[in-house]
This record gives C-alpha cells, sequence and structure tokens, in this order.
C-alpha cells in the first residue's frame, strides 16, 4: 500500500487495522516490520496520500477499492486441520465492508487464499448488500520478503483475476489503471478468478519445489561425492531450467511456502485427487527430512551426541534481510538440538529474545512432523541463551550452525572465533555461506549442504 501511495500520488490510500499497537507502531519511527528500504517510501508518502487509522469502518465506507490482507493461517482445529486456510478473518472483514458501505465497492482479496473463496466473500458481500453492487476482484501478492521494495517497483508481473461479466471487466480495468502507474501494462495479466487465485498457490507450489528438489539432490551429492553447488550451476545453464532458487538449504521456511502447498493438498484432496495431493505433499515432506538430516549430521558427526555441548546458532530469520521467523528452518533445528540436551546461544540480528522463545515453545500442526522435531520444554528452553553477537555466541561452543544467510556470516573473523572454541570445532552450514577452504585450513571440520564431506564426517549417517 505505501508502494501504491509513492507511485500514486492522485490515490489517496489509508492503511487500516483493528490491532491499536501496531496502527500507532506504522505512524512512528520505528515501523512495525523490518524491511530493506519501507522506511523511506513510508516517510516519503505518509501524512500526504499514506494514512494509518484505526478507523476501520469509516475508512471502509469511504473508499472506492478495499483490499482485503487479512491473515489466513493454516487451520488447528475442525475440518481440514493442519491443512486447510482458516478464513474466519477473511469472513469478518467481509460482513464488516458489507455492514457499513453505502457507496459501490471493488473489493481486492490481496491475502492468499484457497481456490474460489472469492465465491464465498461473495456471497457474504451481496446476501448483506442493500442494493450496494460489490465487485470481487484476487490480485494476489508475489513479493519476497527483503526484497519487497524491489520486487513491488518492478514486478515481474501483476496479476488481477475477475468475473468475466462487464461489471467484473469494468472493476478489472480500475485495479489496473492503479498498478498502469508504474507497470508496463504488457506485465500486468488479466484473467478470471479462479485462475488468478490458484496461480498464487502454484506459484508458491512450484517455487517451494524446486528448493525440495535441489534439497533432495543434495543428500544424493553428499552420499556420491558429487557437489550441489556444480550440480545446480549445470543444471541451471539450461534455459528451460534456470539458475534462479536452486541453492541448497537446511530448508525452506516463510509463512507462504508450506501453507500454500499444504492448502494446495486439500483443494486436491478436496477435489478427489488423492494423487495429486500426494504429488505436492512430498514436497513438504522433503523439506522436514532436510531439517532431520540436518539435525542428525550434527549429532553424529558431534560424536552422537550434543547433550551439554554448547551450540552457537547463528541467524535464525527464514531468510536474511528479514526478522520474519515463521516457519522457519531454525525452528526445527533448534528443537532437535535441544530434543538431544543440546546448550544453544543464539544470534539473529533482527530477532528478538522473546520471538525465539515464543517460536521454539510453540506447538505446530504441521504434516507428519518428525517425532524429535517437538516443541521445546520449558527446561529445555532454559538452555538456550540469546546474545547480540556472533563471537559472543561462539565463544567455548563445541560448534556453530548457520542457519540463515545473513551477509555477515560471510565475513566473520573466523581464526578468532575457532581460538575461542573447544576443539574439536565444527561448522554446520546450512546456508552455504562460509568458505569451506578456508575454515578447513583454520581447523574447522566443516559440513555444508550437498558439498563433497569433510573425510571427519565420511562414514557417518546423515540419517540415523
Ligand atoms: C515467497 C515467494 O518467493 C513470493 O513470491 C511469495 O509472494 C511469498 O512467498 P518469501 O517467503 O518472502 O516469498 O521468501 P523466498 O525468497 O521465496 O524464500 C523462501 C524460503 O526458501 C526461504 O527460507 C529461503 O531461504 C529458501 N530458499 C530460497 C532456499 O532454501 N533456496 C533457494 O534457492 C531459494
Amino acid at each position: 500500500m505505501a508502494v501504491i501511495a509513492l507511485k500514486c500520488p492522485d490515490i489517496e490510500v489509508v492503511v487500516v487495522d483493528i490491532f491499536e499497537p501496531r496502527i500507532i507502531a506504522w505512524n512512528s519511527d520505528h515501523l512495525p516490520i523490518y524491511e530493506p528500504g519501507l522506511d523511506d517510501v513510508v516517510k516519503q508518502c505518509r501524512g500526504k496520500n499514506l494514512f494509518f487509522s484505526k478507523d476501520v469502518e469509516k475508512h471502509v465506507a469511504e473508499a472506492d477499492i478495499v483490499f482485503v490482507s487479512v491473515n489466513t493461517p493454516t487451520k488447528t482445529q475442525g475440518l481440514g486441520a493442519g491443512k486447510a486456510a482458516d478464513l474466519a478473518y477473511w469472513e469478518s472483514a467481509a460482513r464488516m465492508i458489507a455492514d457499513v458501505s453505502k457507496t459501490d465497492k471493488i473489493v481486492v482479496e490481496k491475502s492468499t487464499v484457497p481456490v474460489k473463496t472469492a465465491e464465498a466473500i461473495e456471497k457474504i458481500l451481496t446476501h448483506n448488500s442493500e442494493g450496494i453492487n460489490f465487485q470481487i476482484l484476487s490480485n494476489p501478492e508475489f513479493l519476497a520478503e527483503g526484497t519487497a521494495i524491489q520486487d513491488l517497483f518492478n514486478p515481474d508481473r501483476v496479476l488481477i483475476g475477475g468475473r468475466e461479466t462487464p461489471e467484473g471487466k469494468k472493476a478489472i480495468q480500475a485495479l489496473k489503471d492503479v498498478y498502469a502507474h508504474w507497470v508496463p501494462v504488457e506485465r500486468i495479466i488479466c484473467t478470471n478468478l479462479w485462475s488468478a487465485e490458484l496461480s498464487k498457490l502454484a506459484a508458491n507450489a512450484f517455487l517451494a519445489q524446486r528448493i525440495s528438489s535441489v534439497n533432495a539432490m543434495s543428500a544424493l551429492c553428499e552420499a556420491t561425492g558429487a557437489d550441489v553447488f556444480q550440480v545446480s550451476h549445470a543444471i541451471g545453464k539450461d534455459t528451460r531450467i534456470g539458475p534462479k532458487f536452486l541453492n541448497a538449504s537446511v530448508g525452506f521456511g516463510g509463512s507462504c511456502f508450506q501453507k500454500d502447498i499444504l492448502n494446495l493438498v486439500y483443494i486436491c484432496e478436496c477435489n478427489g485427487l488423492p494423487e495429486v495431493a500426494s504429488y505436492w505433499k512430498q514436497v513438504v515432506q522433503v523439506n522436514e527430512y532436510q531439517k532431520t538430516r540436518f539435525v542428525n549430521r550434527m549429532v553424529s558427526s558431534m560424536f552422537n551426541t550434543v547433550s551439554g555441548k554448547k551450540i552457537a546458532i547463528l541467524g535464525f530469520a527464514f531468510k536474511k534481510d528479514t526478522g520474519d521467523t515463521r516457519e522457519t528452518p531454525a525452528i526445527g533445528v533448534c528443537q532437535g538440538l535441544l530434543g538431544d540436551k543440546a546448550i544453544l546461544s543464539i544470534y539473529d540480528p533482527q530477532v528478538s529474545q522473546e520471538q525465539i522463545q515464543r517460536d521454539l515453545s510453540m506447538h505446530k500442526s504441521e504434516l507428519d512432523r518428525p517425532p524429535h522435531l517437538q516443541p521445546a520444554s520449558p527446561t529445555a528452553i532454559k538452555q538456550v541463551t540469546f546474545v547480540w553477537d556472533a563471537y559472543e555466541a561462539a565463544k567455548g561452543a563445541h560448534g556453530i550452525c548457520i542457519l540463515t544467510e545473513w551477509d555477515e556470516f560471510k565475513t566473520l573473523d573466523y581464526q578468532k572465533i575457532y581460538d575461542d572454541m573447544q576443539k574439536p570445532a565444527f561448522v554446520f552450514d546450512g546456508r552455504n555461506v562460509v568458505d569451506v577452504d578456508k575454515l578447513r585450513q583454520i581447523g574447522f571440520i566443516v559440513y555444508s549442504i550437498g558439498k563433497p564431506l569433510d573425510a571427519w564426517l565420511k562414514d557417518m549417517p546423515a540419517v540415523a
């Protein structure tokens, strides 16, 4: 919304939320989320044509276009628990819009929702409309965190789905005119509602599938002596495959991939397509496998136990340049290590101690969660300390475990770190950011995902 305000000075944008502290934060110098470049955009527009308010009903009533970006978490209870999206927030937003509206409106689905949600929303709106015309559009967001502003300034495409009626087409055109302020029209794709909704789930499923594919290959590389860098470079040169999103890692995280795939799985099941459902489910299962495999590598390399050993965790966010920890692979890895009674010292430049504590004690309703990746008990949480410095985290540690690819981890003084650690000193690089040869020269035993194994690790099983 801030980028729309920046690019469309003729449009007034009001962001509303029922949660007042968040609105206060958006109106302050400390925005509630960290995203490179966002501060600047907000500062340029706030008070001019960008406003943040808790007066939800007033501003919805006044608007011509309402973007709904409420949370759609995975249901934890009832029908479809663990897979289906919980649309309770969406439904109450729709009812509120219907209640307060006095003029015709375009209602835009911005939250990622299961296919055919628009139909349900349309019913709620029209059954409560009292003669007002609502047009529903689906306008899924493809930005990635950490690069959100750049992605929005220069999107690969903008997708707008709507009804194929004259009124539907008029609404699509109205939203297209907003984006056309800065996005070349050939990049604005207009489709029917269901194609737009499904495209978002499909795009995330395809992206996540690439990561699970390369991660599955990483296990085979370790078993055979192939190097996953060389393999992904070689296959990425095929223009049909392309080089992006082929970095092997400890697993993908973030608020979208897992949730959207589980949603897709559920939709397939509901449509009587069990084979298609299990095909996509496998993408999530390989992601779980990758985390389990990583923990097992660590434990087996360190003489089959990490009990009582200090391990420095560098990075907790699900990727660099964000403080977001939703579904971060760090949660599963830390829980696995705590399950084996390790003592963790965690450092992430953007994640707070409170957040990490919440994440580690969280119960999750995931499909087929490996039994050792259970929420950490209150006693285990006591084995976790939080520091604001990578060197401090590594002091006296037996091993270092890199779980987020923050740039600063590439340029740490690893000699200094090595000198302060217990020996043998281990580095487990879950993001392939360190210079393996250099670290081995210093004396570290290094495990890098999908790379030829250190002699130390060769005879040790990857998955016990
Ligand atoms: C994703 C989609 O990219 C975006 O289009 C959609 O709108 C929302 O979901 P995001 O979750 O912000 O965006 O992050 P993304 O950059 O896609 O990374 C997801 C996860 O995959 C991260 O944990 C990242 O570290 C991991 N990843 C990514 C890999 O492990 N290897 C890769 O090659 C790329």
